[in-house]
Parts: C-alpha cells; sequence; structure tokens
C-alpha cells in the first residue's frame, strides 16, 4: 500500500457527544493519556485541583461547567492517527454539534449508567441520526450506582431508536463494582480502584470456574453465567453495515474517571470506526484517497487565544494530501491562495503543520474571508460540498451598546461572532449599527455573546428581549414588505446582505401572514 494510501487508512475523525456530566471531558482525557498527547490526566475542571481538562479552555466554560464550543485535538496510538473533536454539551449549542458532525466519520456518545439516555443526549443523538454516521456507545461511572446494564440498553434501543450490541459486559456497580466481560475474548477485565492512570491487566477466566469467586464474589459469577446467557441466547450479532450506517451501536461499559474500560473501548473503536469516509459535493463523490486536495470549512473562531488576537477558521480535509505553503483554490471568493500558518491544535497549544491528510482537521489564519461552508481544494478543481444547513433561531434580542464611544468595537464583536456562525444579526430597515437584532438557537449564547463582547472586544452590552420565536426569509423578488397585511405583533428586519424577513410570535401570525397575503413566499432558510 503507498505511504498516501496508509496514511488516510490509518485515520479515524470521530466526535464525542454527551449530556453535560456524563463524562465527556473525562473520558477526552484519558484517550489523550492513551496517544502520550497529554503527560497526566488531571482532575476535570480543578474543583478539587488546579488543572483543567485540556479541551476545557474558555472561560465561559469554566465558569458555567459545560463546554461552549468545539476544540479539536489530535493523538497517534498503536499506529492510528486519531482526530478528536469534542463538542458542546448544552442543547444551546446543538448548531455548533452539528457542524462539528459534519466534519467527522463516527461519534462516540458517553452515557451516565446512573442516569441512563439524559435530554441533552436524546437532542445530540437526533443531529447524529442527520448524518448517519456510525455511532459508538461508552456508558460511564460504573464505579457508582448504576441502573440495570440491560435496562440501560433497552432505553438506549427505545428512546434513541438504535439497537445496540455489547461489547462487554458489567460485573456489579458502585461499591460491588467488580469490573467487565469482555464478550469477544471471554476474558474478564477485573476492577480495582486505581490511580486513574493507567489500565488494569485483563484476567483470563471461564465464568463456570469456581476459582473467579475469590475476585468478583460467588453473586456475582452467577449472575454474571446468567447475563451471558441471555446476552448469547439474544443472538444478536455485530454486523458492520449496520453499525456503519449508524443503526447499531457498539457499547461499551467502564468508568472513565478510574481509567477502566477505555482502552478496550478506544482499541475497539480504533478497529471498528470507519477510516475518513468520501463525500458527497455538487458533482458526485470525493474519495479520501483522491489525489487533488479538498477541504471545507465546519468552523470559525476568533480570538481562540486573547494574545493572540486573531481569526482562525477550522478546515476538515476531505482528499488528498495538503502541504504547507501550497497553493489552493479557495472556491466561493474565487481566488487562488496560500493557506496562512496551518496548524493542528491541542486545547490552546498550536503546532504549525507540514502535511495533512484527508481526515485531518487543520485551523488556518483568516482575515476575514471565509464562512462556513466554504471549500478550498488544487487548483484546477471547483469542488462545492453539500452546505452546512444554518438552524433557525428561535430566541430575539434588541441589543445595544452602553457606552456611545464604543460603536466601533460594538459593529466589529458582532459582525466577527456573527460570522462565526454562533448567532445572526439582523437589523430594523433602514437603521444602522446602532443597535442590532440577535438571533440565538438557544438562550446560553446570548450569555457567551455577552461574555465575549466583555472580554474581547470590551464593550458592555445592553440586552432587551423579544418575544419572538420564529424567522421566516421573504423569498419574493422586489416587494415591498411595508405593504404586507401583518399582524401588529409581526416585525419586518433584514439581514446584512439586505433581504427582508418577518420575525413572528406565533405559527398562528405566520398563517395569518400566508392568508392575507396571496402570493407570499417566507422560508425558514436564507437560500441567498
Ligand atoms: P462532561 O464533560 O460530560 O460535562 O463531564 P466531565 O468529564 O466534566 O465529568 C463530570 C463529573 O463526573 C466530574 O466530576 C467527573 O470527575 C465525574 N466523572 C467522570 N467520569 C466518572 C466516572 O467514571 N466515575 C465517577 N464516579 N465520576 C466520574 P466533578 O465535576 O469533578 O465533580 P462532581 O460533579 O463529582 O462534584
Amino acid at each position: 500500500m503507498s505511504d498516501f494510501i496508509n496514511e488516510i487508512n490509518r485515520r479515524r475523525t470521530f466526535a464525542i457527544i454527551s449530556h453535560p456530566d456524563a463524562g465527556k471531558t473525562t473520558l477526552t482525557e484519558k484517550l489523550l493519556l492513551y496517544g502520550g498527547a497529554i503527560a497526566l490526566a488531571g482532575s476535570v475542571k480543578g474543583k478539587k485541583t488546579d488543572r483543567h481538562a485540556v479541551s476545557d479552555w474558555m472561560e465561559i466554560e469554566k465558569q458555567r461547567g459545560i463546554s461552549v464550543t468545539s476544540s479539536v485535538m489530535q493523538f497517534e496510538y498503536d499506529g492510528y492517527c486519531i482526530n478528536i473533536l469534542d463538542t458542546p454539551g448544552h442543547q444551546d449549542f446543538s448548531e455548533d454539534t452539528y457542524r462539528t458532525l459534519m466534519a467527522v466519520d463516527s461519534a462516540v456518545m458517553v452515557i451516565d449508567a446512573a442516569k441512563g439516555v439524559e435530554n441533552q443526549t436524546r437532542k445530540l443523538f437526533k443531529v447524529c441520526v442527520m448524518r448517519h454516521i456510525p455511532i459508538f456507545t461508552f456508558i460511564n461511572k460504573l464505579d457508582r450506582d448504576a441502573k440495570n446494564p440491560f435496562d440501560l440498553l433497552a432505553e438506549i434501543e427505545d428512546e434513541l431508536g438504535i439497537s445496540t450490541y455489547p461489547m462487554n459486559f458489567p460485573i456489579g456497580s458502585g461499591v460491588d463494582f467488580k469490573g467487565v466481560y469482555d464478550r469477544g475474548s471471554k476474558h474478564i477485565l477485573s476492577y480495582e480502584r486505581g490511580d486513574g492512570q493507567h489500565e488494569i491487566e485483563a484476567i483470563e477466566a471461564d465464568i463456570s470456574d469456581p476459582s473467579l469467586d475469590s475476585l468478583i464474589g460467588e453473586r456475582n459469577r452467577l449472575q454474571l453465567m446468567e447475563d451471558v446467557e441471555l446476552l448469547d441466547g439474544a443472538g444478536d450479532s455485530l454486523d458492520m453495515n449496520e453499525v456503519s450506517s449508524g443503526r447499531l451501536s457498539p457499547v461499551f461499559f467502564g468508568s472513565a474517571l478510574n481509567n477502566f474500560g477505555v482502552e478496550p473501548f478506544l482499541k475497539g473503536f480504533l478497529e471498528m470506526g470507519p477510516s475518513p469516509l468520501p463525500r458527497e459535493c455538487e458533482d458526485g463523490i470525493i474519495e479520501p484517497t483522491d489525489s487533488a486536495f479538498s477541504a471545507f470549512v465546519f468552523k470559525i473562531q476568533a480570538n481562540m487565544n486573547k494574545a493572540h488576537r486573531d481569526r482562525l477558521t477550522f478546515m476538515r480535509i476531505c482528499s488528498g494530501k495538503f502541504e504547507r505553503d501550497m497553493e489552493v483554490y479557495h472556491v466561493q471568493g474565487d481566488k487562488k491562495m496560500r493557506l496562512s500558518q496551518p496548524q493542528q491544535m491541542m486545547a490552546e497549544n498550536r503546532e504549525i503543520i507540514e502535511e495533512a491528510y484527508a481526515g485531518d482537521i487543520i485551523g488556518v489564519f483568516d482575515p476575514g474571508i471565509f464562512s462556513i461552508g466554504d471549500t478550498v481544494c488544487s487548483p484546477g478543481k471547483s469542488i462545492r460540498f453539500e452546505g452546512i444547513p444554518t438552524f433557525a433561531p428561535e430566541h430575539f434580542a434588541r441589543i445595544r451598546h452602553k457606552d456611545t464611544m464604543k460603536r466601533k468595537q460594538f459593529v466589529k464583536g458582532a459582525t466577527q461572532i456573527a460570522q462565526e456562525g454562533a448567532i445572526q444579526i439582523f437589523r430594523e430597515p433602514d437603521t444602522g449599527m446602532e443597535e442590532v437584532i440577535v438571533g440565538v438557537v438557544g438562550m446560553l449564547q446570548f450569555d457567551v455573546f455577552e461574555h465575549r463582547m466583555r472580554t474581547e472586544y470590551n464593550v458592555e452590552i445592553i440586552n432587551e428581549g423579544l418575544p419572538y420565536q420564529y424567522i421566516r426569509w421573504i423569498d419574493n423578488e422586489g416587494i415591498d414588505p411595508k405593504k404586507l397585511n401583518l399582524s401588529s405583533d409581526t416585525k419586518i428586519v433584514q439581514d446584512f446582505k439586505n433581504n427582508y424577513l418577518l420575525l413572528f410570535t406565533s405559527e398562528w401570525n405566520i398563517r395569518w401572514a400566508l392568508e392575507k397575503n396571496e402570493g407570499l413566499l417566507l422560508s425558514e432558510f436564507n437560500r441567498n
């Protein structure tokens, strides 16, 4: 196999999703530990120590204990090159999660064994399903009292509508947690409360052998025999076609905090998880092994590091090989260019890269030319990948700056944050940027906006909540919206390309507008 093909085949690019507190950060950290990407796993979020989990770098994340943006990390393990994309756990940032999922080939879902499928898991999972990518499940915190493992599997199947295949099975939980039984090797991995820094050796054992009693206790052994009989009797098989299409999820049990079951999970995932997948573009399918380079922008982030004052654009490479200083063609801008200081991220640390392959994520400095969904490719090609849809905002507020002297910073901050796709901004017709109407998908995005305006742009803002919940673009050309017959609580606004939109307080008002104005065309997404 050529080095080029081998480089692509050994890549695994995946996102981690979970309800906040299920243990996503802890698991990520342990995975990084295996890859030698970090030297010591820190106690998450530093409640008990000063070490912060490496993927939790934004101040607001530390304050609130949630991940609000996705970070990207790469490490090597057992000959594989792994790209992990962290996703915001909170549903208010599900749009960010969706964009991140566009950039990966599989997802890992972390579930708290005591809580089962939680609200946010359900929502994030829906986003995963839209992409039809393989989903691997890690059921975490078995060292605490947990729900019955069969009930947990049934809950995943019923609530998420996906089949499950347990790769291993827990023996007890909480103070009685004795380890896991690996169904493939029929080995027992016995649990000892460790220091969380290394994995424990597996013990080869026949579960019908009473000598196991000294290790896991007779009651647990008999229970395990019964459980295994039930599992094997169910006769489900690990159908890799079902896994690949996202209909069957291989499930692993463990405890991320105690680093128990993490390495078997990692190994199983690497073996079964897909290498970079082909992507659809307007002219057909792009194979990762195509020699021409192509990549698309899925994330833009300004001021990641305050000391740098920069704007980074993240691209997922879909085909070919990227080399530093090579010339690329920016399709939407119709310009040839060199990507400036291409880098790979490890939370706050950046490393300039010399080369990267399909599956990799690169960050490049961006003076403001890229938008989400843009494509770059080898000159002479013109590849456009299927677009990344924007979610329609559901919450709106009128935003002004407190200090009139800060107008310039206000405009800059609002515009840049909107370009990142973190908020959408509108204005009332024929007004300037003195005040804007900001639309968000989740309320917490307002908090992040306010926080970032204060800390990154030094602007205090006034946020006046508005009652609107629905947004519609007017698709009719040349229509004068002021002449429309609208209910008194419907608002006309413009986006920054001067398209007209309507903000509604209820679906009833949308129907009213359509009924009273014949021929009016409204759409939930901006088609321009
Ligand atoms: P998240 O990124 O999904 O939000 O979760 P995170 O890893 O931050 O974990 C949330 C809490 O759960 C952390 O506790 C973490 O130590 C704990 N945790 C993670 N994995 C395990 C596990 O396998 N077993 C146990 N017992 N706990 C685990 P914390 O924020 O430090 O404090 P607290 O919530 O315990 O007070």
